[in-house]
Order: structure tokens, then sequence, then C-alpha cells
């Protein structure tokens, strides 16, 4: 039985990633920088009955004070508001093992070490060596190999296909849990129109036993998104789809009452937008109503 707010919901994301990648749907991670995004993202998926991620970047970690404030306020959350749904608290792009570790002391359930920028042997090393460490403290461990392009937190790379002998490598010799594959998607807003590779995706999905995971995916059509699942992806992070929806929201607000300062009603004006693209993103991935006992 579930009781409502109970921090045993606060889980690694093995289990709900396993469940999707049979079921065919995708488990939304959502980026948060703040109170408001964390508690609208959680309140929705509550709604919907939708297990969710929720990614904390570098940036947003000094922004929020440290990995303890995270750990904390979505503790905070899950109790106050009585959310029954699985909730994964993430590291999202974790650029060393040290930054892996010191989330995971903090206690969050995922980490990603992103050591992409090297070749695949010190990948492989780093890789494994944050596995190590996760694994006895059952925390699950994400991948990269090739890149993700465009730009997040001020880290810039060009978008390189992942190579599916590289990926197999890696997946195996690391024991990593799931991989995030460059597959031609890049992060914050396109510039032009993705050119995502099917092939690669089918290779590596069926050479792979761990969920695959599609970063960069704000902006990528409905047909796109729907491939992608279909084709073996089960993890997709959203960021700037939340953040221009947010943004947009309080330009409009701002723009209509000049002369408002109440902050709860200039940044609380951004709910409802930010809410319906957690709501677009669960109907679009199909994880509404994959709760347990929903
Ligand atoms: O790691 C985070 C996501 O890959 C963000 O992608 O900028 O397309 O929302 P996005
Ligand atoms: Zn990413």
């Amino acid at each position: 039985m579930i009781i409502s707010g109970d921090l045993k919901m606060i889980v690694n994301s093995n289990e709900m990633l396993r469940n999707a990648k049979k079921g065919k749907y995708a488990i939304p991670a959502f980026n948060f920088v703040n109170l408001e995004f964390a508690k609208y993202i959680l309140e929705k998926c509550e709604e919907l009955k939708s297990p969710v991620i929720l990614g904390v970047t570098e940036g947003a970690k000094i922004y929020m004070g440290g990995f303890l404030v995270a750990t904390k306020m979505i503790e905070g959350l899950v109790k106050d508001l009585k959310i029954t749904v699985p909730v994964c608290l993430h590291l999202d792009h974790g650029t060393s093992y040290e930054s892996c570790v010191e989330a995971i002391d903090a206690g969050f359930n995922s980490v990603m070490i992103d050591a992409s920028k090297y070749d695949l042997e010190e990948n492989i090393r780093i890789t494994k060596s944050v596995v190590d460490y996760a694994e006895q403290r059952n925390v699950s461990v994400e991948a990269e190999v090739g890149h993700i392009g465009g730009v997040e937190d001020n880290i810039s790379a060009e978008v390189l296909y992942a190579d599916v002998e590289e990926t197999v490598e890696l997946v195996t010799k690391s024991g990593v849990n799931t991989i995030a594959p460059g597959l031609g998607t890049s992060h914050g807003v396109y510039k032009g129109d993705p050119v995502l590779s099917f092939e690669r995706m089918i290779e590596i999905s069926s050479r792979v036993d761990s969920p695959l995971v599609m970063h960069g995916a704000s902006g990528l059509s409905e047909e796109l998104i729907k491939k992608s699942i279909e084709n073996g992806i089960s993890k997709i992070n959203i960021d700037t789809d939340l953040k221009t929806a947010w943004a947009d929201a309080l330009r409009i607000y701002i723009g209509e009452n000049e002369r408002a300062y109440d902050a709860r009603k200039i940044v609380g004006a951004t709910e409802e937008a930010v809410k319906k693209i957690v709501a677009e993103k669960i109907n679009l991935f199909g994880s509404a109503n994959k709760a347990p006992n929903s």
C-alpha cells in the first residue's frame, strides 16, 4: 500500500525505466532550478499518475545553493504535497566522479556521468568508477557517448553521432544502467531541423539491454518523439520547453502588471504555463497512469 507522501516513493530510476522499456513508453525527466518548477512538476505528475525523474544540473545546484538543498526540497515537497508517484532525483550531466559522489552523498537516487568529451577508454574508466560507487548505494547511473549538441549550463558541443560498437563497449565494460547516445539531438532552442539517426537508435537498442535516454528533446516534433519511443527510447529529458514557457508567461504577467511586487503573484503567474508543458509531455510520452496502483 502506498502511503501519501511516503519518502519510499523517492527511488532510483531502474524499475521505472525497465517498466517503460517493456511497456514502450518513456519516463519524463524534467529539469528544475527552483522550488516553483519542482512543485509544479510534482503536482502535475501526481495528477496524471506519472512516474517522474527530476533533473538537477551542476549549474542548477550552484544556483539553488547545493545538492542537499535539492534533496531536502524534494523530500519536503513529496511529504507535504502527499505525492504517491515514484520520484527519482537525478544529477544531470555530472562532469566528474567527484560531482557524482557529492550528489549521491547528498541523497540523489540517480546520477549521469557525462564523460563523453574524453576518448572511449577514459569515458569507460570514469563511468565505471561512478558505477562502482553508486551500485553499493542503490543509485542508478547514466552515461553519454557521442555528443548531444547545443548548449547546456554554458557548456557547448557539436552533435556527434554515437558509434554503435563504442556504445556497446561502454555499456558492457562500465555496467552503467542507462545510456544516452548522441543521435542528432541538441540542447537549447533548435536553430535548424535536427537530423536524428534512427538507424543507430534501432541498432543500439537491439544490442544493449540498458534503457536508452534522449537528451535535447525540447522542440522535437510529436512524430519524432513517438518514433523514438517506438525504437527504444525510455527516458526523455526536457528542460528548455519548460523554461521558455515559464519565461513567456512571466513576460506577459509583468507586461500586464507593471507595478506588481508580490513575488508570489509574479512567479506564481507561470504555474499554468509550466504545468501545461508537463502535461503535454506526459501525454506524448505515454507515462500517464503508469505509476504503481494508479
Ligand atoms: O539534459 C537535459 C536535456 O537534455 C535538456 O534538453 O534543452 O532540449 O530541453 P533540452
Ligand atoms: Zn542533456
